[in-house]
C-alpha cells in the first residue's frame, strides 16, 4: 500500500512548508528537466546509471514535497526523443529502473491520491513498461491530488508536428477549417492538452538549455536553473526554487504598474462587494 506523506511527514519539515506558503502563491504546475545524474556518478567513479538510480531517489521526494505542498501539476523530463541515441546499456538500464519504478511506487503514489500520466511516443517504450504505464494511468485516473506527469521518450518539436499532422487530417476530413486554427485549438492538439502551461521549469546541473522540453508550453513560464546535479536536488532545493519562483513578477508582456492597478482594483472590487452585500 505504501505509506501515508501527510502522516509521515516530519514536524520540522511541516514548519518550512507552511513558512513558503506564507510567502507568495504557489506555482500551479512545476515542470522539472532532470539533469546531471551522468555527471553525480562520474564524479564518484561509479557507473552512469548508479546516477540515474540515486536520481530516482530525487524523484520520490520531490513528488511527496509537491504534493504535500499542494501543488497541482509536476511534470518531470525522464527521458527524451534524443536519449535513444545514448549507449544501449545506458538505455537498457533506464528502461529497467523506469520498469521498476513503475512497479513499486504506483501503489504508493494511488495511496496518495496522485494522478499518474506521461507524455511522449510511448509505442517506442518496451511492451511491458507501457503495459505498465497503460495499467498505472487507469488505476490512478479518479484522483483528485497531484498530477504527476512522466514525460517519457518526448521531445516539443515531435508534440508540434504531431499536432500539426492531426489537424491537417482533420481539415482535410472537413472537421475544422484553416480559419479555425487558434492558440486554444492548436494546444487542444499537444499531448499537453490536460496541463496547464507550466509556471516553474527547474533544470537541475547547471545547463542553460530546454533540450526539446515543453517549447510551446513555456512561452511564459519562469526558469530556476541550479547547478547542483538532480541526484543531489532534494526537498530543500525545491522548496528554494519556490521562494525564488514566489518573488518574481510575472508580467506578461505588461508594464509594472498596470499590475498594480489590477491588483488595487480588485481588492477595491472586493471591499465594494462587501459592503452591498452588508447592506441587503
Ligand atoms: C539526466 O541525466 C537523465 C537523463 C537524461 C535520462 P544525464 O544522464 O543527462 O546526466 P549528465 O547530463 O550526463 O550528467
Ligand atoms: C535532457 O537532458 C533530457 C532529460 C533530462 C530527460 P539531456 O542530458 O539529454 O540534455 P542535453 O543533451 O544535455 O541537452
Ligand atoms: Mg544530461
Amino acid at each position: 500500500m505504501g505509506n501515508n506523506w501527510l502522516i509521515e511527514q516530519k514536524e520540522d519539515d511541516k514548519l518550512k512548508q507552511e513558512a513558503l506558503l506564507g510567502q507568495g502563491k504557489l506555482p500551479h504546475h512545476v515542470a522539472v528537466i532532470m539533469d546531471g545524474n551522468g555527471r553525480w556518478a562520474t564524479e564518484r567513479n561509479l557507473p552512469r546509471i548508479a546516477g540515474h538510480k540515486e536520481g530516482i531517489e530525487s524523484v520520490r521526494e520531490i513528488v511527496k514535497a509537491s504534493s504535500q505542498l499542494g501543488i497541482g501539476y509536476l511534470t518531470l523530463y525522464a527521458f527524451s526523443i534524443e536519449n535513444w541515441k545514448r549507449p544501449s546499456a545506458e538505455v537498457q538500464g533506464l528502461m529497467l529502473l523506469l520498469e521498476h519504478y513503475l512497479k513499486t511506487e504506483i501503489d504508493e503514489l494511488h495511496n496518495n491520491n496522485v494522478r499518474f500520466l506521461t507524455i511522449g511516443k510511448l509505442s517506442s517504450l518496451p511492451k511491458n513498461v507501457q503495459k505498465l504505464i497503460k495499467s498505472a494511468q487507469e488505476k490512478t485516473k479518479n484522483n483528485k491530488g497531484l498530477t504527476l506527469t512522466l514525460a517519457l521518450s518526448y521531445s516539443g518539436r515531435w508534440d508540434i508536428v504531431r499536432a500539426v499532422q492531426m489537424i491537417a487530417l482533420d481539415v482535410r476530413r472537413g472537421k475544422i477549417s484553416p480559419e479555425d486554427i487558434s492558440e486554444e485549438r492548436f494546444s487542444s492538439y499537444l499531448q499537453t492538452n490536460s496541463l496547464p502551461a507550466p509556471d516553474l521549469v527547474i533544470r537541475t546541473s547547471g545547463e542553460m538549455r530546454l533540450s526539446n522540453f515543453l517549447l510551446w508550453e513555456v512561452a511564459y513560464s519562469e526558469f530556476y536553473i541550479t547547478n547542483k546535479y538532480w541526484p543531489d536536488f532534494r526537498r530543500d532545493d525545491f522548496y528554494n526554487s519556490i521562494e525564488s519562483y514566489m518573488q518574481r513578477e510575472r508580467r506578461f508582456g505588461k508594464t509594472s504598474s498596470q499590475l498594480r492597478d489590477e491588483k488595487s482594483s480588485s481588492a477595491s472590487n472586493y471591499i465594494q462587494w462587501v459592503v452591498n452585500a452588508l447592506k441587503k
